[in-house]
């Protein structure tokens, strides 16, 4: 394997690699390493998703969002989640019989039924990182262009520059602060229907509450922040105006045209990206009848290492206590029930709102 830098990009993190044995097991790993030191790795070459999924279970276990994972193993189940079920549970068989299991399609095409086959379909994406309310071990996406993906971009933004740039007083209150989360429909996805936009928020912030550390590092000890660009809801005992500033700051050093790599895809690349201190978008505004179409694979590098910050998370951070992931589970179960006899209590009154996401029900 042989690596260069990216074009048109001069951040420190970030790399393209080329010349890969992918069927050599050291090799594997070295560029499981190199995904989680470097944050953004560019490979050109045109590799089955399947393998891809192979190469990337050598790095670690499999990730899926905590809520949806519980939800396609129905440990929560009822009408109450069904929708959701639905939505999240088979998307890949219906689109490709080849999909291997741990990878997600992303993809405007729809069913025989007109459901749509992939997750985020419409619109475009604003800054985000996967399931940014968990304080969660290093995960890493393998982002794969299929078909369609011609005149599309996807942009990526590591965060170490922009801390290494901060004044050490900043930094070390950096390490201090902890985000409160609090989900907006269609602020980090406009464009998506009500049953996408609530399956979206059970996998990034499935309860508002939910608080993360704002410092965080790589497996590799790479130093960062996780920035919760579209669920920001303040700091823990910090006054709402005192914490906007401070965010506004951090969001000014980081949001900086130096640091942002611009992937313009062609089909069959394949860009893998950190998690954990990294944040991607994307500009494409993907419209009805777009024929793009992309394989996402997520897993944890957990294998290669074994230190605090590649494991899985054990405890959920909500308002202040710390939930095992079970008990976790349980509360979102609760709500998301409490929500659901909200609307049917309503429905039954007449005074339901007819564009909600339980709205399949009725049928
Ligand atoms: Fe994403």
């Amino acid at each position: 394997m042989k690596i260069k830098s990216l074009s048109n990009y001069s951040a420190s993190v970030g790399v393209e690699a080329y010349d890969i044995d992918w069927n050599c097991s050291e090799e594997i790993i070295e560029l499981g390493r190199l995904c989680s030191s470097q944050c953004i790795v560019f490979v050109n070459q045109n590799i089955p998703v399947k393998k891809i999924n192979e190469v990337m279970i050598a790095w670690g276990d499999p990730s899926m969002a905590l809520i949806h994972e519980a939800i396609i193993s129905k440990k929560v189940h009822g009408r109450h989640w069904r929708e959701i079920f639905l939505n999240v549970g088979y998307p890949n068989k219906e689109i490709d019989e080849n999909i291997p299991k741990y990878a997600s399609i992303i993809s405007y095409k729809k069913s025989k039924k007109n459901r749509p086959l992939g997750f985020f379909q419409n619109g475009e994406l604003d800054w985000h990182s996967d399931q940014c309310a968990f304080d969660d071990g290093q995960r890493i996406i393998g982002l794969q262009s299929l078909s369609g993906s011609e005149n599309s971009q996807t942009q990526f933004l590591c965060t170490h520059d922009a801390y290494e740039s901060l004044s050490s007083q900043m930094q070390s209150m950096v390490k201090e602060l902890i985000v409160k989360h609090k989900w907006v429909d269609n602020f980090m996805a406009p464009g998506l229907n009500s049953l996408q936009n609530v399956t979206l928020r059970y996998g990034m912030v499935p309860m508002d509450g939910m608080e993360t550390r704002l410092y965080s590092e790589t497996a590799t000890g790479l130093p960062g922040m996780k920035i919760p660009s579209h669920s920001f809801d303040g700091f823990v005992g910090m006054s709402r105006a005192e914490s906007d500033r401070i965010m506004d700051e951090i969001k000014k050093a980081t949001y900086k045209e130096k640091y942002i790599y611009t992937q313009n895809w062609q089909d069959g690349q394949i860009v893998f990206m950190d998690q954990e201190i990294t944040l991607h978008k994307r500009p494409t505004n993907i419209q009805d009848g777009d024929q793009r179409t992309m394989a996402r694979s997520i897993f944890y590098v957990n294998k290669i290492f074994n230190n605090q910050k590649s494991q899985r998370l054990t405890q959920v951070r909500y308002k202040g206590d710390f939930y095992s992931v079970d008990d976790f589970i349980d509360l979102v179960d609760k709500d998301r029930k409490r929500i659901f006899e909200e609307w049917n209590n309503k429905e039954k009154l007449g005074i339901g709102e007819s564009s909600h996401e339980f709205k399949h029900l009725k049928k």
